[in-house]
């Protein structure tokens, strides 16, 4: 089975516009607001694909778009405004960002209830203390796909394949508060080959192009590809999909697997961020 991600997300969106609608006749509306700073291409594209699907939700989404010259100072005062903007219920800054900033300075800037990445430390915190905060996008997006084949993930292994702060380590808090048994894999792991082969669910969040091969995967195991790494022109994931997909018992496409996702939960957070502050 291929898993749409294309299809998941845009019921996800739907259910966002439906409430956008109804929160709208109360004559109010969640805002989003981007920070894009430089010229890194696959940043533009994402923005832009982020802001056209905040409007087709009803949305009131901005971008703010700095030369890669803008200085630190100028980008944390424009984050101190957007905090105390009451119309303002969520910040993303786009990362990578130019080496002159600080991105923890930058991150750490961002009030905590309007930060829809969920990449603040108090929302981290809330994450692994297991209160309630926002989650990162793309880790929820995968909760969705995984839990699109299987409700209950109850004592199943889950083997995450990277460790990064965006996805590695916030999929793992997901996965271990759905009960699962939690393996996180990296560049230091001895045997990749053999951990990835216990794996129930796989998550691949590596950013190497189809590394993880048929013969890595359990028989009958859901694989989510996070990965979106360029071949000749082409877009591939961390999975050699060819060689996967009649293992695994469901797999995501790279295309419309897991990136749809990502900007349908960012639709999401930025409408919990509006509640919170209007409840
Ligand atoms: N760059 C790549 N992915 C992301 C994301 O999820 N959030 C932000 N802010 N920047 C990114």
């Amino acid at each position: 089975m291929i898993i749409d991600g294309k299809k998941i997300s845009k019921d996800l969106v739907e259910k966002v516009k439906d409430e956008v609608s109804k929160i709208k006749k109360n004559g109010k509306s969640p805002g989003l607001s981007v920070i894009l700073i430089g010229d890194y291409a696959p940043s533009q594209i994402y923005v832009k694909n982020k802001e056209k699907l905040a409007k087709e939700a009803g949305i009131n989404s901005e971008v703010i778009r700095y030369p890669k010259e803008i200085s630190e100072k100028e980008v944390l005062k424009k984050i101190d405004e957007l905090n105390d903007n009451s119309e303002i219920s969520g910040i993303l800054v786009q990362l990578p960002l130019p080496s002159h900033i600080n991105k923890e300075k930058i991150i750490n800037a961002i009030k905590p209830s309007k930060d829809v990445d969920g990449f603040h430390p108090m929302n981290v915190g809330g994450l692994a203390s297991g209160t309630t905060s926002i989650v990162p996008c793309t880790p929820l997006g995968c909760l969705f796909l995984i839990k699109s084949v299987e409700k209950n993930l109850e004592g199943k292994n889950a083997v995450i394949l990277g460790r990064s702060n965006l996805n590695g380590k916030p999929m793992a808090q997901l996965l271990l508060k759905e009960n699962c048994t939690v393996t996180i894999l990296h560049s230091k792991t001895k045997d990749l080959k053999t951990e990835c082969k216990r794996a129930d669910i796989l998550i691949a969040a590596v950013g190497v192009k189809e590394m993880v091969k048929g013969d890595w995967i359990k028989k009958d195991a859901i694989v989510i590809d996070v990965g979106i790494n360029k071949d000749n022109g082409k877009i591939v994931g961390d999975v050699d999909f060819e060689s996967s997909k009649n293992i695994a018992k469901a797999i995501t496409p790279v295309p419309g697997g897991v990136g749809p996702m990502t900007i349908a939960c960012l639709l999401k957070n930025t409408l919990e961020c509006f509640k919170k502050s209007n409840s």
